[in-house]
């Protein structure tokens, strides 16, 4: 619940599930727009946005068995629910894959993607959904968890450094047409 103008609601941190598909669709495509649309062209965002987000695409990443979605959702009645995203102020994918290289471990999780909507950032929801992350991939079994965030992307950089990643390396990550360079970060758990 809201507290006061300032305060961040208290939100319930779950496993989505196939019915939130059409949810976390609109919202990661809004999500990934709001946060690269000005660094790319109209072209490459439109080409990635439909080859990544889809009710389709994201009914079939809650079902599949090697991928955790958590979903930060405001509890019933809250005032969050008028926010942009609704019900939804973030969400995180973990995904049990192999590592590229750079990533030294026998015992990796992914981070594959990690987004907080914009009324949320720099209110303290990243680290509680990161705080998620850690007991998920913990109970994986995992020793370490890995991503790749856009060399760009200065601000997310300086948020896994907070939680602390450290880069082992870098990854191509296709936007559209355009190859871009990621920074593959790493921490143990
Ligand atoms: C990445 C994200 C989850 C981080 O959550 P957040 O609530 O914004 O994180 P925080 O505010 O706690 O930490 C960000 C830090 O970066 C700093 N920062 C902000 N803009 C920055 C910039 N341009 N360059 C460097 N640091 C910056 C902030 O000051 C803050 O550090 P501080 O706590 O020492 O002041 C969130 O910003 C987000 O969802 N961004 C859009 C999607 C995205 O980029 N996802 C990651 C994909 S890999």
């Amino acid at each position: 619940m809201l507290n006061s103008a300032h305060a961040v609601p208290t939100f319930v941190i779950r496993r989505g599930t196939p019915a939130d598909a059409a949810l976390l669709a609109e919202f990661g495509a809004r999500t990934f727009r709001e946060a690269f649309a000005a660094d790319n062209t109209a072209e490459d965002m439109a080409k990635h946005l439909a080859s990544a987000w889809s009710p389709s695409l994201q009914e079939g990443e809650l079902r599949d068995p090697l991928l955790d979605t958590l979903l930060a959702v405001a509890p019933e009645g809250a005032p969050s629910k008028n926010t942009p995203g609704g019900a939804l102020a973030g969400f995180a994918q973990l995904r049990a894959a192999c590592a590229p290289a750079c990533v030294p471990t026998h015992k990796p999780i992914e981070l594959k993607r990690f987004y907080v909507d914009r009324p949320w950032q720099g209110r303290g929801l990243a680290r509680e959904l990161m705080a998620e992350v850690e007991r998920v991939a913990q109970r994986h079994g995992a020793r370490e968890l890995w991503l790749g965030v856009w060399e760009r992307n200065e601000r997310a950089q300086a948020f896994y450094r907070k939680c602390g990643f450290e880069k082992v390396g870098t990854q191509i990550f296709v936007v559209g047409d355009d190859p871009q360079t990621d920074h593959v970060m790493l921490r143990t758990l």
